[in-house]
C-alpha cells in the first residue's frame, strides 16, 4: 500500500523506470466492461488479456499528476482504469489464471529487459502484489509495504476527491476490504510478502522517509558480500 506513490518517487530518485503492474489488471477489467464482456467468463477475459495491446509509459507531457500513461490499443485510459467500477471488479479478473499467466509473462519480459538498464533508465522499480513471489522471484531487492487499512482507504478517498469523484469514505473502505479479502485468499498468486522481502510499516512515515529507507537498503544490497581484497 502506498506502493504507487513510493515506487514512483523511488524510481525518480534512482533514474529507474517506474512500472505499476496493477494498471495492467485494471486495463483488462476496463476493456471487459467497455466491450460488455461477461467479467465472470474466464475464456473471454483470458483472451482479452492475451490480445490487448497494453502500453505502460512514463507520464510524458501530461499535467494531471499521473505517475505514468496507460494506453490500450493506442487509447489513453490512464484515469478511466481508476474508476470505482474498475475498483469493484478488478479482483475478479485478477483471480483468473489465464489472465495472470499472460500479464505475468509480459511483466517478466519488461523486468528482465530493464534489470541492468535500458533506454536511458538505470533499472526498474516494478510494483505489484506478486512481483517478489511470482513475476521476478530473483529480484535483488524486494520491499513489502504494510499500512493500516484505514490509512490506505483515506489516501484513496483523497485521490478520488482530487479527481472530482466524490465517494463516501465508508464505501471506499468497504471496497478496499473486499478487494483485500479476495486478493489474499485467491488460489493463485495470493497477496503475501516474499520470504526474502524487507517489510516496511509505513504508518506515520512520509513518502520521503520511506524512499530514504529503501535507498539505504538498495545501497546495502549492492555492497559485495565479502570485502574486496586490498
Ligand atoms: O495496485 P492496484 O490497486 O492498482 O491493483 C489492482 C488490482 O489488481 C488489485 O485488485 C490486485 C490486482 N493485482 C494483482 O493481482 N497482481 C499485481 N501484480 C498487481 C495488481
Amino acid at each position: 500500500s502506498g506502493k504507487s506513490t513510493v515506487g514512483f518517487a523511488l524510481a525518480a530518485r534512482l533514474n529507474y523506470l517506474f512500472f505499476d503492474t496493477g494498471a495492467m489488471y485494471r486495463v483488462v477489467t476496463w476493456a471487459g466492461l467497455d466491450a460488455g464482456v461477461d467479467l465472470h467468463d474466464p475464456a473471454a477475459i483470458g483472451l482479452l488479456a492475451e490480445t490487448l495491446d497494453i502500453a505502460i509509459l512514463p507520464a510524458g507531457e501530461a499535467q494531471d499528476d499521473r505517475h505514468l500513461t496507460v494506453l490500450v490499443d493506442g487509447q489513453d485510459v490512464t484515469w478511466a482504469i481508476r474508476s470505482p467500477l474498475v475498483d469493484q471488479n478488478v479482483s475478479i479478473v485478477a483471480a483468473m489464471p489465464r489472465v495472470r499467466a499472460a500479464l505475468s509473462q509480459h511483466q517478466r519480459q519488461i523486468g528482465v529487459r530493464y534489470a541492468r538498464g535500458h533506454a536511458g533508465m538505470a533499472g526498474i522499480v516494478m510494483v505489484g502484489r506478486d512481483i517478489g513471489t511470482v513475476v521476478l522471484p530473483d529480484a535483488p531487492l524486494k520491499i513489502y509495504l504494510d499500512a493500516p487499512i484505514v490509512e490506505r482507504a483515506h489516501r484513496r478517498f483523497l485521490e478520488l476527491e482530487r479527481r472530482g469523484k466524490q465517494t463516501p469514505f465508508a464505501q471506499v473502505l468497504a471496497d478496499m476490504r473486499e478487494r483485500d479479502r479476495i486478493d489474499s485468499q485467491r488460489a493463485i498468486a495470493p497477496l503475501r510478502p516474499a520470504d526474502d522481502a524487507q517489510i516496511i510499516s509505513t504508518a506515520g512515515l512520509s513518502v520521503q522517509e520511506i524512499v530514504a529507507r529503501i535507498v539505504a537498503l538498495a545501497e546495502m544490497d549492492t555492497q559485495p558480500a565479502t570485502p574486496y581484497p586490498l
